[in-house]
């Protein structure tokens, strides 16, 4: 109940949002390039890529201190090495978790950036940590991963709260229902060249579009934080754009082609027939 009370507060703390604007402002300028942000969205693997790096700092340390409690000196060694081996894997995980932040507003940013300052306090005791062990001052080393622990396991409450909670990197489609029968939505009239079209087929939101003289359907809902498609543009390579953080998505599959979208759109079986446009959901 603590933690949740605190996590509302940070919700509420309107103060952080200067800083946060400008950090999330020179994060966004590092990411721009479609090579970097789609290498640290997950675009390339069609999976978020921070939280599974994430694990593997959370790993290191939390079997440092295992074998501080358990092995005595004869995991000194291993235990010093873990450490080392955390805060080198640290670095693309921050990294990974600072583009995701950088797309997101209001209470989520804040929390995100809360998130991320105790990440970087843990990062700094495990490295007084490895600096105390490689003195000699194995007690010294064993503490700091201890508290480090602590506070890694407060951020790790934070990013699950974000994900689990507020919703920053799940797929904004999952929930969504299939239509298996063709459907009419709409007159082939109201889909013009390269203007995306919102309807709904069996209420889930349909984004149509004519391009190049075939027609196109997606689900209108961006998979990234649920933007609407069909308020997008059609771009390069036959893509639509979200025009909230710029994903781009393949319109013949809904294939994911720019992040920091990681998950493909759902794509839809169109057809025209008698001057009205049906869909139904394809099967993949
Ligand atoms: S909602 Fe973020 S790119 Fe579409």
């Amino acid at each position: 109940m603590l933690l949740r009370k605190l996590t509302d507060e940070i919700e509420g703390l309107r103060g952080l949002d200067c800083v946060a604007r400008g950090a999330a402002g020179v994060v966004s300028r590092v990411t721009r390039p479609d090579v970097i942000k789609n290498a640290l969205s997950g675009t390339w693997l069609g999976h978020p890529l921070h939280p599974m790096l994430t694990d593997v700092p959370i790993g290191a340390w939390s079997m440092a201190s295992v074998l501080d409690v358990t092995a005595g000196r004869a995991g000194a060694a291993s235990a010093r090495r873990l450490v080392g081996v955390g805060l080198i894997a640290s670095v693309p995980a921050a990294w990974t978790g600072a583009s995701d932040w950088s797309d997101t507003y209001g209470a989520p940013r804040r929390v995100g950036l809360v998130h991320a300052l105790l990440n970087v306090t843990a990062s700094g005791m495990q490295l007084a940590s490895l600096c105390a062990r490689r003195r000699g001052r194995r007690g010294v080393g064993m503490l700091l991963t201890g508290a480090g622990l602590c506070v890694t396991g407060c951020s790790a409450y934070l990013g699950g709260h974000l994900s689990l909670v507020r919703g920053v990197g799940v797929n904004h489609t999952a929930f969504q229902g299939t239509v298996d029968e063709w459907t009419d939505v709409a007159a082939e009239s109201d889909v013009v060249d390269d203007g995306p079209f919102r309807t709904t087929a069996g209420g889930v939101p349909v984004m149509i579009v004519r391009h190049r003289g075939a027609l196109y359907a997606l689900s209108a809902t961006c998979t990234h934080a649920g933007g609407p498609l069909d308020e997008g543009e059609v771009v390069r390579d036959s893509c639509i754009r979200c025009p909230w953080h710029g994903s781009e998505f393949r319109l013949k599959d809904g294939r994911v082609t720019r992040g920091p979208a990681a998950v493909d759109e759902p794509r839809w079986d169109v057809k025209a027939d008698g001057g009205r446009v049906y869909v139904k959901s394809a099967t993949r």
